[in-house]
Parts: C-alpha cells; sequence; structure tokens
C-alpha cells in the first residue's frame, strides 16, 4: 500500500471536493472514499487512511483465523458488490462496508481488553469499532457514517432485520455469510439480487487468507462465549452451540418466551 504521487494527487483533489461539501450534509458521502485503490486476490479495493488504520487495528487484536476470516469478508462483499447492478452500486459509501467488514468480529479478539462482559459479541464489537472511528477517523467520520458502521456490525448475524436496512449493512452481512459458505448457498440464502462473487473470487480469497480449520475454530468461539459470558448468549443464535455442546449450560429458562409467561400481566 505504497503512496504514490498520482494517489497524492487524487487525494488531495477528492480532498477539496469533500471540504467543498456543505458541513452539514448527512448523507453517506458518495464514493469519494475512492481516492485510492488495491488490489488484493485480485480484487480491487478502496484504500483510505481509515482502511489502513482499521486494518492494523484488526491486525493487533485478533487471532490469525479471525483476521483472515474479516479479511476473506471484506473481499467477497467487495467482489459481489462489483459485479451487481449500477443501480445497486450507485452510491454506496465502500469505505463504511469495508470498515464494518474489517472489525466485524473484534467481539473474538484476543485482546481482552476489548471484550466486554455484558454484552453479545456483536455489540461489542460495534461499540469497539465505534469508538475506534471517533478516536482515529476525526475529519471525514460524521455521526450517521459511525451509526451506519455500528449497524452494519450489531445486526451482521441477523439477516431478517439487516435485509431491510441500508446497503452497507446487508452487504456487510452478505459479505461475511458468502465468506462462511461460499456463493452458491450465498445466492440460495439472499437472492440473487444481494450476492454476485464468483466462485474462482472466493477460491482465490481463500488462497490469500486461508480457511483450513475455519468451522472448528468458529465452534470453539461460539462455545467459549456461552462458557464465558452467558448472559449474552441466551437471545440469539450463540445459545444453541451451548445446548449443543456444554454440559453445563442451558438455554432452558432463559428464553424470551419464559420471561414473558412468567411476567406479563393479564
Ligand atoms: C480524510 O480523507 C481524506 C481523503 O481520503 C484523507 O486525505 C485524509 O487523510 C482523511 N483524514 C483522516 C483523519 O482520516
Ligand atoms: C492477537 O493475535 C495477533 C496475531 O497472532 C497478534 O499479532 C497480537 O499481538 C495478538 N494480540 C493480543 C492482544 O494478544
Ligand atoms: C461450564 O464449564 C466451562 C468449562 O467446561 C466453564 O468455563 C463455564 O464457566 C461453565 N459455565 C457455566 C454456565 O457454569
Amino acid at each position: 500500500m505504497r503512496t504514490t504521487p498520482t494517489m497524492l494527487l487524487l487525494s488531495s483533489f477528492l480532498f477539496a471536493v469533500i471540504f467543498a461539501l456543505p458541513a452539514t450534509t448527512h448523507v453517506a458521502r458518495p464514493n469519494v472514499q475512492m481516492d485510492a485503490t488495491q488490489i488484493i486476490a485480485n480484487i480491487k479495493l478502496p484504500s483510505t487512511p481509515t482502511i489502513k488504520k482499521a486494518l492494523k487495528f484488526a491486525r493487533a487484536n485478533m487471532n490469525d483465523h479471525t483476521y483472515n476470516h474479516v479479511l476473506r469478508s471484506w473481499l467477497t462483499a467487495q467482489a459481489s458488490l462489483s459485479h451487481l447492478p449500477t443501480s445497486v452500486q450507485d452510491g454506496v459509501d465502500t469505505e463504511v462496508l469495508a470498515v464494518s467488514a474489517i472489525l466485524h468480529d473484534l467481539g473474538w479478539s484476543n485482546n481482552s481488553a476489548l471484550i466486554s462482559p455484558t454484552t453479545r459479541f456483536e455489540v461489542n464489537g460495534a461499540d469497539v469499532a465505534r469508538e475506534f472511528l471517533k478516536r482515529e477517523g476525526k475529519g471525514n467520520w460524521s455521526e450517521r457514517r459511525i451509526q451506519l458502521v455500528w449497524d452494519a456490525i450489531a445486526l451482521h448475524t441477523t439477516r431478517d432485520i439487516n435485509l431491510y436496512k441500508e446497503r452497507e449493512v446487508w452487504l456487510t452481512s452478505v459479505g461475511i455469510v458468502a465468506e462462511l459458505v461460499g456463493p452458491e448457498v450465498a445466492i440460495e440464502t439472499y437472492g440473487g439480487e444481494r450476492v454476485a462473487v464468483k466462485q474462482e473470487e472466493w477460491d482465490g480469497i481463500a488462497a490469500v487468507f486461508p480457511r483450513k480449520g475455519l468451522r472448528d475454530f468458529f465452534n470453539g468461539v461460539m462455545i467459549g462465549l456461552c462458557a464465558s459470558k452467558p448472559d449474552t448468549t441466551y437471545q440469539n443464535f450463540v445459545g444453541d452451540y451451548g445446548d449443543r455442546y456444554l454440559a453445563n449450560y442451558s438455554t432452558e429458562g432463559k428464553k424470551t418466551i419464559d420471561f414473558l409467561n412468567a411476567n406479563m400481566l393479564e
């Protein structure tokens, strides 16, 4: 990711464009973040100061499996987007998409200082990403864009909500799920109007960021969450791992139905 004179010229031009905009604008910036691009695994990706910092932050706070997974998720999301109709692509904030995908599993961090004992892992990750952007993204990150990143991360496992949110939000989820299950199943799950990554691209991404052992690793993370912060797992899919694999764990009596049956007033 070396800076060339052309990139510098381009970015100062775009910098001028950004600052010519009215300061009160609250909409997501249309593609101004494409001030520079990089190619990884033959996928064309945006490159910005915040994306570079997010990559560094992820590398410093995630083990190899998690880091490879978030990188594959970003590349898969961006590759998929590049094949969708321009009506979908136009105006997508690809810097928001990048940061959301890269930081989406900070709730699995190997840095215990980032782990919240009281929030489910998606919210934990969203909160850490928001703090990161407030700290590192000064100037370019409106409340609105930070909120989009928070939503994309907090909702990345909740397809039946994220599909009805902003494109950056469902594209993050598409990238993550397509990276986990492959293009074919992802298309069956999300529909071809949302997923368009090609099998060759998916294979090429996996060659650069290896996935061997991913399923066991993933199961271990889910089981670990059930063991270490069970109260955050009863209301979501993570609890299913505890029920299935942990002898001393059960969602029985902890579900919403139990709460409502016990407490709802006539
Ligand atoms: C804001 O974005 C511009 C253009 O991408 C970049 O030159 C600048 O360094 C960014 N500022 C920060 C604080 O990230
Ligand atoms: C997390 O893992 C990565 C990769 O192994 C390592 O570089 C980093 O130092 C680790 N962070 C902590 C806080 O242990
Ligand atoms: C269940 O056992 C695991 C170790 O196997 C332990 O880490 C965890 O705290 C226990 N969980 C509960 C809910 O008692």
